[in-house]
């Protein structure tokens, strides 16, 4: 998963209208779309489950990128991918099984990624690097869009891409939090690949636009 993608998240949109504002990104030229799980424990938010998820299934034939800031996830997994999921990402920080986890996400049949909070350092991951399509660093303390980019990642960005490509070159990087055309550059050019921006895009009145300027940031 090195391609570069724009993910959408849907936590920004306007939730009355999911289905065309699913449409509407699609249309703008989204690669993939964000949606952001929260059960009110592991994050302080509530948002969506497997029923949305599954409405959502319907409208759109781009890949579900589904972001799981839960407890007890494993519980879970398996009514996503049923719902329609195509990519699954746990924090390490609810996952006391990691391996087990990420086990069963891969053999349910879903891309299989892992999300380190700020705070958590890269060796959370040394035993399971290689079980992964992708690895997913938040940018911001998870919970809540339209937060401030947290700058002391990058370095940490970088530092993931070299452990990647000495185990698991094919995987990607995925970024979330604080997205937009005046952060996505700095995260391209330390190693990230897959970028999720709720706010930059659903915050704006063109979404063609806001994905384009990000395109545009990428390429300069
Ligand atoms: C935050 C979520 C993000 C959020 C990003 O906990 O995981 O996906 O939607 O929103 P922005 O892009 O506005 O920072
Ligand atoms: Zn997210």
């Amino acid at each position: 998963m090195r391609r570069v993608m724009i993910a959408p998240s849907i936590l920004s949109a306007d939730f009355a209208r999911l289905g065309e504002e699913l449409r509407a990104v699609e249309r703008a030229g989204a690669d993939c779309i964000h949606i952001d799980v929260m059960d009110g424990h592991f994050v302080p938010n509530l948002t969506i489950g497997p029923l949305v998820v599954a409405a959502l299934r319907k409208v759109t034939g781009l890949p579900l990128d589904v972001h799981l800031m839960i407890e007890h996830p494993d519980r879970y997994v398996p009514d996503f991918i049923r719902a329609g999921a195509d990519w699954i990402s746990v924090h390490v920080e609810s996952c006391p099984h990691l391996h087990r986890s990420l086990g069963l996400i891969r053999e349910a049949g879903a891309k299989t990624g892992v999300v380190l909070n700020p705070a958590t350092p890269l060796c959370a991951l040394d035993h399971v690097l290689e079980m992964v399509d992708f690895v997913m660093l938040m940018t911001v303390n998870p919970g809540f869009g339209g937060q401030s980019f947290i700058g002391a990642m990058l370095p940490k960005i970088v530092s993931l891409r070299e452990r990647l490509d000495a185990v698991n070159p094919a995987a990607g990087i995925e970024v979330d939090g604080g997205i937009g055309p005046a952060t996505i550059a700095a995260a391209a050019a330390a190693g990230a690949n897959i970028f999720v921006a709720g706010s930059a895009i659903y915050g704006q009145n063109s979404y063609e636009e806001a994905i384009r300027a990000m395109q545009n940031s990428i390429r300069l």
